[in-house]
């Protein structure tokens, strides 16, 4: 038998009928971020990672597998609710910049909880960053002290305007006090915040960074145990928020910064393998921010108080972003129909799709035809 050089496959459709999988790439993220402009992206995605907190028993959770190596890693982060099913891809590769690579590169998919249907198969880059910086902000507006205005930016790579933005509409910072070991990455954000209404101050340490800060935002790459944040930096009433270490091996925060701080985590059995905390002895008290949301948690206690978010990125941030993208390029009649998988018009007949085309069609009306004669 030939095989055909195109299995005849048509894109599927879910259990109430409704769209094909839908293929967002990226000059669809960046063509939806241009239309909404991005502000109203980050808001948009906290508030569908807020509200997906705050329903935090409602998902199937579960650490997230990583493949790791010398240089890297890639990881797989699945979630799930009683509709619908994430997952994303995403890689963590400090050198690749050297290469002209990005760090950190990801898409992901949304299913049918109820057919196991792929929906949406997007580019998830951009919305990482995105999803990031919204998850910070959304943290900040909880544990960092009221009426902040001052934040540390430390590791101006490819995260970092988003975090600025973010914490600029959701916190109300209004400068930021600058540091990169690579001048070149500090003076990219400058050009790229230029007229965004933020004060930039670019320092000579991530030290000089913290002075006067009332948050320090650690956003740097190095698969090492770094210590980015020395106990030094410790002031009363701070609040770090903590993204870069997020890996076995991967922290920026001396174990010491932790211990002078209630900790804040976003899923803690995923954190304490790959957050700062991983530092830690088992039982050092770590605290759930859902549980913040939900109100079974304070926030911020006091005025004095040091508080730390150790931000690993978690999956339901993802399924937020993911749910989110998908409403909004709908609105915006984005993206387009994709043969992900194999739908054989009579599905018990796979093997039937592979048949020349055009044969598939007349066997399955001769096989009707057959069915209809016996009954
Ligand atoms: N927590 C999360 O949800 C989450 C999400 C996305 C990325 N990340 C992590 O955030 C980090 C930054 O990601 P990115 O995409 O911006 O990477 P990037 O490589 O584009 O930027 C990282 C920057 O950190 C700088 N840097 C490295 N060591 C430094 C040091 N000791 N002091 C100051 N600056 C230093 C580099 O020069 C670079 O400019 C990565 O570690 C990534 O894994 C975390």
């Amino acid at each position: 038998m030939t095989f055909p050089t195109t299995p005849a496959c048509t894109p599927v459709r879910t259990a109430d009928g409704g769209a094909t999988t839908l293929f967002l790439g990226a000059a669809d993220l960046q063509r939806l971020v241009h239309r909404l402009g991005l502000p109203a992206c980050i808001a948009g995605v906290a508030a569908q990672i807020e509200a997906d907190f705050r329903r935090w028993p409602d998902f199937d959770k579960s650490a997230r597998v990583a493949a790791h190596s010398d240089v890297g890693v890639i990881e797989l982060m699945p979630v799930a609710d009683a509709a619908r099913f994430a997952f994303k891809y995403v890689n963590g590769h400090p050198k690749n910049t050297a290469a002209g690579l990005p760090t950190v590169m990801a898409f992901g998919l949304l299913a049918d909880v109820a057919t196991g249907t792929p929906t949406l198969l997007a580019e998830l880059t951009l919305l990482t960053a995105i999803r990031t910086a919204a998850m910070s902000a959304l943290a900040a507006r909880h544990l960092a002290r009221p009426g902040s205005g001052t934040m540390a930016l430390i590791g101006n790579g490819a995260q970092a305007e988003f975090q600025a933005l973010a914490f600029r509409d959701l916190v109300g910072i209004t400068t930021l006090r600058l540091f990169d070991t690579d001048p070149a990455a500090t003076a990219k954000l400058q050009a790229n915040l230029a007229g965004q209404g933020l004060t930039m101050r670019v320092c000579a340490s991530a030290a000089d960074a913290a002075q006067g800060a009332d948050i320090v935002t650690t956003v740097t790459a190095d698969k090492t145990r770094a210590t980015i944040v020395t106990p030094a930096m410790l002031a009363p009433g701070r609040h770090f928020n903590a993204v870069g270490g997020d890996c076995p091996g991967k922290t920026e925060l001396h174990p010491d910064v932790l211990r002078a701080a209630r900790v804040f985590v976003e899923y803690e059995p995923q954190s304490r393998i790959e957050g700062d905390v991983q530092q830690m002895p088992a039982d050092f008290p770590v605290i759930e921010f859902w549980r913040v949301l939900s109100g079974e948690a304070p926030g911020r206690a006091t005025v004095d108080e040091i508080t730390v978010f150790d931000s690993v990125g978690f999956a339901l941030e993802d399924h937020a972003a993911l749910v989110w993208l998908a409403d909004a390029a709908a609105r915006q009649g984005l993206g387009r129909p994709l043969d992900l998988v194999a739908a054989p018009a009579d599905p018990k007949n796979l093997f039937g799709t592979l048949a020349p085309a055009g044969e598939s069609a007349a066997r399955l009306a001769a096989t009707e035809q057959a069915t209809a004669i016996a009954a």
